[in-house]
């Protein structure tokens, strides 16, 4: 469909322009929100008096119908149908109601009409996309309720550091997609604000109850300023970074589970239903799903560098460019409902291998850390000595290619200093695996205590934050 042309145009738009001017396509997914903030403005503007009640109410019943129409599939959109689902609305309303609906557009603009519906839609958007983050952080709490005792190997570098457990690691993510939630929360919080009423740019004359339709549409606040009404899309920007930052968080999850469920390392298995085969290795079982999403946050964090780049030295107000912020973002928003999602069933289902992970922790002297303490806590050597000794003992194990668990106390103490006879029998004791865990009772650590009362806390928080 031709976009709008007054008398002054002489010609025709070009095919390739109109093609690359019309949204029709993309903001199509905003019909309900144009509707539902038309039939706010349509109401204001008959309570106000700018248009007769009789045309307000033949307007609202014919917007209700082409909502109807459009949720039961009577009504379908076809790309060609509009330059823009405002306009196509706007199109089908006169078609059905005849001249009342050329009333519609008294007081407003589509440069306000977008910035509503398109907040409208962000608005939704972070409630549906903190409920799914809020999910995946119920499945991990389940996750680590299971797993308290599942010690396995922590790292740093990718390299075994100090034992911790499953349950840690899993509360770790929790941890992370909990921040997000809070994030969401505050974007929402944030960009409920009514920019109807801003026009074009510069306001109107028509005497409008700009807080009657702010009330209608459940905003918090009026914009203040016309100007930016028409042309802030920060609102976005910002779902998009949180976006971001949960893609960052999912793609290190899927790294942890990619490696972690590795033959060599065999901690976890994913299921089969999160998994694919190899067209010619029989043998293979691939982490398809967590390799998609570690990849798909590339997409989400483009989206970011393109919204960013359109508003980049932008003049205000209203340019055509702001159109490309609904087609990223809900390319955005469907990746990462997309991938939060198929990640709760994944996590669900993924086998903790216990035996695996605790065999693990036999090598790589994960219990150093320990051995130094026994010295510091319990005989008094200041740290970095105890660290020195313990250094001395790793290295002579490692020689004779022993676990620490393996060395006679002759054998830690002729390192140590033998006449001291530092170490004695309660050492193995301090250095079994499963000890060294439980007695990491610090807050935010790995014992079972520490993880209870940490899931204990953020269950708290997460009933503190539920919907705003
Ligand atoms: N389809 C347009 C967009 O998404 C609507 C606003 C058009 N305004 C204008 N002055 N051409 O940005």
């Amino acid at each position: 469909m031709k976009p709008y042309r007054t008398g002054h145009f002489t010609k025709n738009i070009a095919p390739l322009a109109e093609k690359l001017n019309s949204s029709l396509r993309v903001d199509k997914r905003l019909y309900s929100e144009d509707i539902t903030a038309s039939i706010a403005h349509a109401k204001m503007l008959a309570k106000c008096g700018i248009i007769p009640q009789s045309d307000a109410l033949d307007i609202q019943k014919g917007l209700k119908s082409i909502l109807d129409d459009i949720e039961s599939g009577r009504l379908t959109i076809n790309d060609g149908d509009g330059e823009d689902v405002h306009m196509l609305v706007e199109a089908e309303l006169t078609r059905r109601i005849g001249t009342p609906a050329k009333r519609l557009h008294t007081a407003r603009s589509r440069n306000d009409q977008v910035a509503t519906d398109f907040r409208l839609f962000v608005r939704k958007a972070c409630g549906k996309t903190a409920a799914l983050a809020s999910e995946l952080i119920g499945v991990l709490i389940k996750r680590a309720e299971n797993s308290l005792d599942a010690v396995m190997p922590g790292f740093t570098h990718l390299q075994k550091a100090q034992p911790i457990t499953a349950a840690h690691l899993f509360m770790a993510y929790a941890e992370m997609f909990f921040r997000d939630v809070t994030r969401l929360n505050d974007c929402k919080k944030r960009l409920n604000v009514l920019p109807l009423g801003s026009l074009a740019l510069a306001g109107t004359p028509y005497p409008i109850d700009r807080d009657f339709v702010k009330d209608a549409l459940g905003f918090d606040r009026l914009s203040n300023n016309s100007i930016d009404g028409v042309s802030d899309r920060d609102f976005a920007v910002e779902y998009i970074g949180a976006a971001a930052l949960i893609m960052v968080h999912l793609s290190r999850f899927a790294e942890e589970i990619i490696i972690f469920s590795s033959s060599d390392y065999g901690y976890f298995t994913v299921d089969e239903a999160y998994s694919t085969g190899s067209s010619i290795m029989p043998q293979k079982h691939n982490p398809d799903v967590a390799e998609l999403v570690r990849g798909k946050s590339g997409r989400v964090f483009g989206g970011l560098t393109a919204i960013l780049t359109v508003l980049k030295g932008l003049p205000l107000a209203y340019n055509k460019d702001l159109q490309e912020d609904k087609e990223l973002f809900f390319d955005v928003y469907d990746t990462v409902s997309d991938c939060l999602e198929v990640f709760c069933g994944m996590v669900e289902t993924l086998t903790i291998n216990k035996e695996r992970m605790l065999e693990a922790c036999k090598t790589g002297y994960i219990n150093a850390t320990d051995v130094a303490d026994y010295l510091t806590a319990e005989r008094g050597i200041p740290f970095r000595a105890a660290y020195e000794t313990t250094g001395a003992i790793v290295s002579y194990a490692a020689s004779n290619k022993k676990t620490l668990e393996e060395l006679s106390l002759d054998e830690f103490n002729l390192t140590a200093d033998a006449d001291k006879g530092l170490f004695e029998a309660d050492i193995y004791q301090k250095i079994d695996i499963k000890t060294a865990v439980e007695s990491r009772t610090s807050v935010g650590g790995p014992a079972a205590a520490a993880v209870k009362a940490a899931i204990k806390n953020l269950k708290k928080r997460m009933s503190e934050t539920k919907e705003l």
